[in-house]
């Protein structure tokens, strides 16, 4: 919020805007004081020593859960989302953050076979968890069929969107929700595409699915 400090906020009763009128710069300063804590110079605030030791202090709690099938132990600050942990300090960068609100899908993991907006998961809850990212789908040189699927039916553009639905797709055919295409895109309508390559999604996964 920025405050005029040549302009009284609140006109006098008259309506004049004169000099003088409202108060003054030193009350306006002595409000923001008041109210904010210290204004200081260059408009930045600046915390009350109790306040930074608060920032400073984030509680934080050591987590061990299977990533991948790779056992990770880490100790994270308790408000690190799934999604920062995995991108930020596993450096596992597939699962894409699109709208970091549980909108869009593009984060999409498996944790313990069931899909989840990493977005939305807080890490420390999943002590003993199982995680698997687009990464982990893969047999070493050999694509996951739903991966190769999405080749086949070239069923990306941009591919911002594409590790996310990949994953939703491997839980979906898991899930077995893949009786019609309706029935696919009501169980993909989580992860939304902005290229608009629906139709050629909802192929890949019908395609996958009709091999197991
Ligand atoms: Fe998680 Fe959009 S980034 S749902
Ligand atoms: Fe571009 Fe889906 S391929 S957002």
């Amino acid at each position: 919020m920025s405050v005029d400090l040549h302009e009284s906020a609140v006109p006098p009763p008259d309506g004049s805007r004169g000099p003088g009128a409202g108060p003054s710069r030193r009350t306006v300063i002595a409000t923001g004081v008041a109210v904010g804590g210290a204004v200081v110079a260059g408009g930045a605030i600046a915390l009350a020593p109790e306040e930074a030791v608060a920032v400073g202090a984030a509680p934080s709690t050591e987590v061990s859960l299977t990533v991948n099938g790779i056992r990770r132990n880490v100790t994270v600050d308790n408000r690190t989302s799934l999604l920062d942990l995995l991108r930020e300090h596993l450096g596992l960068t597939g699962s894409k953050k699109g709208c970091n609100a549980g909108a869009c899908g593009a984060c999409t993991v498996l944790v313990d076979g069931r899909r989840v907006n990493s977005c939305l998961t807080l890490a420390v809850r999943l002590e003993g968890a199982e995680v698997t990212t687009v990464e982990g789908l893969a047999d070493g040189d050999e694509l996951h069929p739903l991966q190769q699927a999405f080749i086949d039916q070239d069923a990306f553009q941009c591919g911002y969107c594409t590790p996310g639905q990949i994953v939703s797709g491997v839980g979906c055919i898991q899930e077995g929700h893949t009786g019609s295409p309706e029935e696919i895109r009501e169980w993909m309508s989580g992860n939304i595409c902005r290229c608009g390559c629906y139709v050629k999604i909802v192929r890949a996964v019908e395609q996958t699915a009709a091999r197991k």
